[in-house]
């Protein structure tokens, strides 16, 4: 179990700098009073998750049929390819793709320098009855504006089988569509109970769905390493195996806990990763590794003891939940062990960001161990938490040197944050505001409001075991990642918000499913729609469609009516 932080309901004070001054100016022909209008009557009509940032309706529809083709330039004809086979199986068209200019009913992709304010992910959506148009400044806008179009077919469109008597019908709008934040993310924690390639793949697809861009892969903890680094076999050979694992909820006492007496194993190889890797890049998706120091690493010390504090010690990957007391050694050669790790992780992750955990390291051992006082004294640390900046520091130089940047959890601020690092704030947003103060990137993470894996339902007896906490899709719903407490220069530090997804007590990909969905879907939300455009009783409204959705893509949300 992780140490959480208590909870704080937190209350919006003021309303954040407006972020979207450049969408306004580019509504093309939208009035502000149409868009800022919610209009639940066009909700299921227009049940687009997250809510485009500009929305106008239109009368008519466009039909789908055999005979569209998509049209598109060169560059993007992988995209028109990916939609034809998106489309193909529910639909049973084999839609044609064209890079001759278009003529009659079609759909059309099609770059647009004129619309470079947009940003790199914004996208321009028009449907009439003649056809459909994406256009966008760059590939990844028109991404996103197919999967707009997407959402805007008939749910069972995204089922895997022919549906007969389907109307594929797209009702007419104009989209003008950007995100709020640059990152908007969702993490999965593989170590505590490994997840296979498959459901990974199947985790990129919906994250891309709902315009997610970043997944934050959680592959080392005391639970597990899931990782193989060539140069050190032993960290999968030994730290991807537990030889049992915990029963039933988390106690502290030994006598009263029950295990499972069975080795829970797995890990990725270089391959499978470079295929997860490629898979998300093809989905304008960046994975974030996660690569755990100085603490929660039993798995790499049951490898490798000789890089903890007690080098005799025999150590087994942990079987329980909680954080180990196991902690790194300081020790120089355990710095270069560490670096040929990340030498492998950034050979295999082209994302500039590398994420080495920081968080709850037990410092006990370094409080106890002689040679690490020694230590300290040699390298005039005044007390653990500089030691933990120290290491923390040697990680951020190295990554620097090779033109990548380190983020780590918000206890990587304890003890003075490495010049270049960012912080991701996950017990309450203070991390997160201090370090923005400070004029470091800042991704917002909570408790309070991004842990999927807390509880959906204040009747907890009626849900499968979780983790201690209770967190509502309407809570999640509301969130607000920008803090009152920062200034608009201090704010534009807030790259954005991702969700959490701990997997102590989910053992299965459907559980996974169960507690990401639907709240991953208003978390998407959060981090794409214009604050102006929340509105709980629209994303509501929109939501029952969506659900369709997640059932036609074999999703284990958890439905809306349960209590
Ligand atoms: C965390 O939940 N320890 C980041």
């Amino acid at each position: 179990m992780r140490h959480r932080m208590p909870e704080f309901a937190r209350r919006l004070r003021r309303l954040p700098p407006v972020r979207c001054g450049v969408l306004t100016a580019l509504l093309l022909g939208v009035t502000v009073a149409t868009s800022l209008t919610a209009q639940p009557a066009d909700a299921a009509r227009y049940a687009i998750i997250p809510r485009p940032a500009v929305l106008e309706p239109r009368s008519g529809e466009f039909l789908l049929t055999a005979r569209t083709i998509i049209h598109t330039r060169g560059a993007d004809t992988m995209l028109a390819h990916q939609l034809a086979r998106d489309l193909a199986p529910a639909t049973g068209f084999a839609l044609g793709v064209s890079t001759a200019p278009a003529r009659g009913a079609h759909i059309v992709l099609q770059r647009d320098r004129t619309l470079d304010s947009l940003g790199a992910e914004g996208y321009v959506l028009d449907v009439t009855r003649e056809r459909v148009q994406i256009r966008a400044p760059q590939a990844t806008g028109l991404f996103y504006g197919v999967q707009s179009l997407r959402q805007l077919l008939p749910p069972a469109v995204l089922r895997d089988a022919m549906q007969a008597g389907v109307t594929w019908a797209v009702p007419a709008v104009r989209v003008v569509d950007r995100p709020r934040f640059v990152w908007r993310g969702a993490h999965l924690d593989v170590s505590r109970h490994f997840m296979p390639v498959d459901f990974v793949k199947k985790w990129i697809d919906l994250l891309a769905l709902h315009k997610l861009n970043t997944f934050h892969w959680h592959l080392t903890d005391d639970q597990g390493w899931r990782l193989e680094i060539r140069k050190y076999p032993r960290l999968t050979e030994v730290g991807s195996c537990r030889p049992r694992t915990l029963i039933g909820p988390f106690t502290t006492s030994e006598a009263t806990r029950r295990y499972d007496e069975s080795r829970h194993c797995g890990f990725y190889t270089q391959e499978d990763v470079r295929e997860v890797v490629a898979y998300a890049a093809a989905r304008h998706i960046t994975v974030v590794p996660e690569i755990e120091m100085p603490g929660h690493a039993q798995a790499l010390l049951a490898a490798y003891p000789q890089l903890g504090v007690y080098p005799d010690s025999v150590i087994v990957p942990m079987q329980v939940w909680g954080v180990s007391n196991f902690i790194m050694n300081v020790e120089e050669r355990t710095i270069a062990f560490m670096h040929d790790v990340l030498d492998e992780v950034m050979a295999l992750f082209p994302s500039p960001f590398i994420h080495i955990g920081g968080d709850e390291a037990d410092k006990a051992q370094w409080k106890a161990s002689e040679r690490v006082q020694a230590r300290m004294r040699e390298l005039g640390v005044k007390d653990e938490h500089e030691l933990q900046s120290w290491f923390i520091r040697r990680m951020d130089t190295y990554l620097a040197s090779k033109g990548r940047r380190l983020i780590g959890w918000d206890e990587i601020l304890e003890g003075g944050l490495a010049p270049n690092a960012a912080v991701m704030s996950w017990r309450g947003t203070a991390g997160g505001i201090a370090a923005a103060k400070a004029g470091h990137d800042v991704v917002m993470a909570p408790t309070s409001h991004t842990y999927l894996d807390y509880y959906q339902s204040a009747n907890k007896a009626n849900e499968p075991l979780a983790f201690g906490g209770f967190l509502p899709l309407d809570t999640v719903y509301t969130y607000e990642p920008l803090p009152p407490e920062l200034t608009d220069e201090q704010a534009r530090h807030v790259l954005g918000a991702q969700a959490q997804h701990w997997t102590e007590y989910m053992r299965t990909p459907r559980h996974v499913e169960y507690m990401a969905f639907p709240r991953l879907s208003a978390l998407a939300e959060v981090v794409w729609t214009p604050r102006s455009r929340k509105d709980l009783g629209h994303f509501h409204a929109r939501l029952t469609v969506h659900m369709q959705r997640l059932a036609a893509l074999g999703v284990n949300a958890r439905p809306l009516d349960s209590r």
